[in-house]
């Protein structure tokens, strides 16, 4: 197994290892760190099934069954479906999936580690791949936050609500998205979640706020929480944070979802199929005790 660095903010690739079979303990805690380190890891060319995926992902963590769980694999509801096909007319997969800035899980009580891609088909046109996923680096984002600002949200928290990004993608026009149910909201109650917090595997700070799910900093008034989320938000976006991961078949991707927010690129069209398998990992592991 070679790690090969992006030499950008974010990334890299994990060559040479076939994810049919089970990684050794050593290969696993290898794979852990380099995730702590780079925050997107993507194993090219991996043919493995269903099964295989939900098993690898398995590996880092408790999987979730998304609450709004509209689509995914017959028999495996952790796999979710995400594209814009469609058979007899009807969408197979969630069109709209991540197409905004925000960090899955961050509105959940306990919180996801990561999240794993696997592309199984790529929009393209004129021969280039279409349908990126952006990321952002919360480590440098912290790093580089005012000391001042730093010291007065130090043991903060903020609030943190699914409906939100629900709400804002049901919102664009044409969407597909009903209403969510009374049951969905009261699954997903908003939480309060540390706006700076330790990363379990690098031990270092993150900022963990999100333009997609966070709504306010707790026991602040409203307009002076309006003004310090729409900074941190804007810190955040600087091109200096930002990197993009451009999709072949058969990657699989994992990206660390504590030390990353991401985005994904909504500029391929209903005719330029995009179909990707998605597992969620909730962080139910020790990884600090993992990873060492
Ligand atoms: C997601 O937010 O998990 C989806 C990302 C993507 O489809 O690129």
């Amino acid at each position: 197994m070679r790690i090969v660095p992006s030499g950008e903010i974010l990334g890299a690739r994990i060559e040479d290892v076939d994810l049919s079979a089970p990684l050794t303990d050593g290969e696993f805690r290898t794979v852990l760190r380099a995730l702590g380190e780079h925050g997107v890891l993507c194993f090219p060319d991996q043919h493995i099934d269903v099964a295989a995926f939900a098993a690898f992902g398995r590996r880092f963590g408790t999987l979730e069954i998304n609450v709004a769980n509209m689509f995914h694999e017959p028999d495996f509801p952790e796999v979710m479906i995400l594209s814009n096909m469609t058979r007899d007319g009807k969408p197979i997969g969630l069109g709209d999936a991540g197409q905004g800035w925000h960090t899955d899980m961050s509105y959940s009580r306990e919180i996801a580690l990561a999240n794993i891609l696997h592309a199984q088909r790529v929009p393209h046109r004129d021969g280039a791949p279409l349908g990126d996923t952006q990321f952002r680096n919360m480590h440098a984002a912290y790093d580089t936050l005012p000391q001042d600002l730093k010291r007065s949200l130090e043991g903060r928290t903020a609030t943190h609500d699914f409906a939100k990004f629900w709400d804002m993608m049901r919102a664009r026009p044409g969407s597909a998205r009903p209403p969510l149910t009374e049951e969905q909201r009261r699954r997903k109650p908003p939480v309060s979640q540390p706006i700076f917090r330790i990363h379990p595997i690098t031990g270092r700070r993150v900022l963990y706020a999100n333009p997609g799910y966070t709504m306010r900093i707790d026991g602040m008034p409203q307009d002076e929480s309006d003004a310090i989320l729409d900074f941190l938000f804007a810190h955040q976006a600087e091109d200096r944070f930002l990197y993009a991961h451009h999709w072949t078949e058969n990657d699989l991707l994992i990206w660390d979802n504590i030390g990353t927010t991401h985005n994904a690129v909504a500029d391929y069209r209903a005719d330029e199929p995009r179909y990707m398998r998605r597992v969620q990992v909730m962080a139910t592991l020790d990884y600090a005790a993992m990873a060492a």
